[in-house]
C-alpha cells in the first residue's frame, strides 16, 4: 500500500468517527484553503508486538525516518516522531505508547489480552495501523476501570488502532496566518477549544504553537448496551523557524501533555449536563 493510500485510509476512518474534523476541513476548503497536515498521531501499548518501534517500522518502510523522542512523565507515555525523508509536505507521524508496566496488573493484563487477539497477519502488515479495536466485544466495566487509571488506556481499549488525530499545518493556510485567527474562526463556528493551560499551547520562542477542539462523543456498543464515549479531536499547529531559518519540526512534551487533555472525560463534561453514561 502506498503512503497516500494509507493516509487516506486513516483519514476516512478518523473522520467517520470524528465528523467534526471533516466539517472543519470542509469549512477551510470553503474559505479557499488547501489543508496540509502537520502530523497525525497514533497510540499504542508498549508491548513489543505493537510498540512505537514496531509501528514506526511500517513508516520507515514508506520513506520515513525516526526523529525526536519524548517522555510524558505524568501520563506515563513514551513517544517518537517520524519525518518523511524527502517530501516535507508529507505529515509527520507522532506515535506514543502507554508504559503499561507503570500501571496496575489489571491494566497490564487487559493490554496484553487486546494484543493477544490480533492475528499474526495483522501484526505484520500495515493493516494493523487501522485495525481499530479488533479484540471483539467491549466490556463497559473494563472501560470504566481502565478509565479510572488512564484515559489513554481506556481510549485504546475502545478505539484501538486508528489515527487518534490529524493536525492542520497553519503555516500552509493562505487566509489564516496565526493560530489565534484559526481559533477565532473555529469559535465563530461554535466549536469548543481545549482551553486547559490556555487555548494556545506553546509559544513562538518554543517554535511551535498548537490548539485543538475538544474531542467529540460517539456512541459505542458494549456488552452491557450502548454508551457515550469521548473520541478524538482535531488539532492545529503553527511552526516557527529556528535560527538556521528552517521550521522547527519537533514537538513539545509539555504542550502535548495538555493537548492529551482534549480527550479528558472530566474536562469535557464540565459544561455538559448529561455525563451519566460516561
Ligand atoms: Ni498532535
Amino acid at each position: 500500500m502506498e503512503l497516500n493510500n494509507l493516509f487516506s485510509c486513516l483519514w476516512n476512518q478518523y473522520t467517520q468517527e470524528s465528523p467534526q474534523a471533516l466539517k472543519i476541513f470542509d469549512l477551510f476548503k470553503k474559505e479557499g484553503e488547501e489543508v496540509v497536515n502537520d502530523h497525525i498521531a497514533l497510540r499504542t501499548f508498549d508491548d513489543p508486538r505493537v510498540n512505537v518501534v514496531k509501528l514506526g517500522k511500517f513508516f520507515e518502510q514508506l520513506g520515513y525516518v525516526a526523529c525526536g523522542e519524548y517522555e510524558f512523565a505524568e501520563k506515563k507515555l513514551f513517544a517518537k516522531h517520524y519525518e518523511h525523508k524527502s517530501d516535507p509536505l508529507q505529515p509527520k507521524v507522532f506515535i506514543s505508547e502507554l508504559k503499561t508496566k507503570e500501571f496496575s496488573p489489571f491494566l497490564q493484563q487487559q493490554a496484553k489480552k487486546c494484543v493477544d487477539t490480533i492475528s499474526d497477519k495483522t501484526l505484520n502488515s500495515l493493516e494493523l495501523l487501522y485495525s481499530g479495536a479488533c479484540w471483539g466485544e467491549l466490556d463497559y466495566s473494563v472501560y470504566k476501570k481502565l478509565l479510572s487509571e488512564s484515559e489513554y488506556a481506556a481510549w485504546m481499549y475502545v478505539f484501538g488502532y486508528r489515527a487518534n488525530h490529524f493536525t492542520v499545518l497553519v503555516n500552509q493556510l493562505k487566509k489564516f496566518h496565526t493560530i489565534e485567527a484559526v481559533n477565532t474562526f473555529l469559535k465563530q463556528k461554535k466549536y469548543r477549544l481545549n482551553s486547559l493551560g490556555g487555548e494556545i499551547k506553546g509559544t513562538p520562542e518554543e517554535h511551535l504553537e498548537q490548539s485543538s477542539i475538544m474531542a467529540n462523543k460517539v456512541l459505542v456498543k458494549f456488552k452491557q448496551g450502548i454508551f457515550e464515549v469521548l473520541n478524538s479531536y482535531y488539532e492545529f499547529a503553527k511552526r516557527y523557524p529556528l535560527s538556521n531559518g528552517k521550521l522547527y519540526q519537533g514537538f513539545i512534551a509539555k504542550s502535548a501533555d495538555k493537548i492529551f487533555e482534549s480527550t479528558n472525560v472530566k474536562l469535557s463534561n464540565r459544561k455538559v449536563k448529561d455525563n451519566e453514561s460516561v
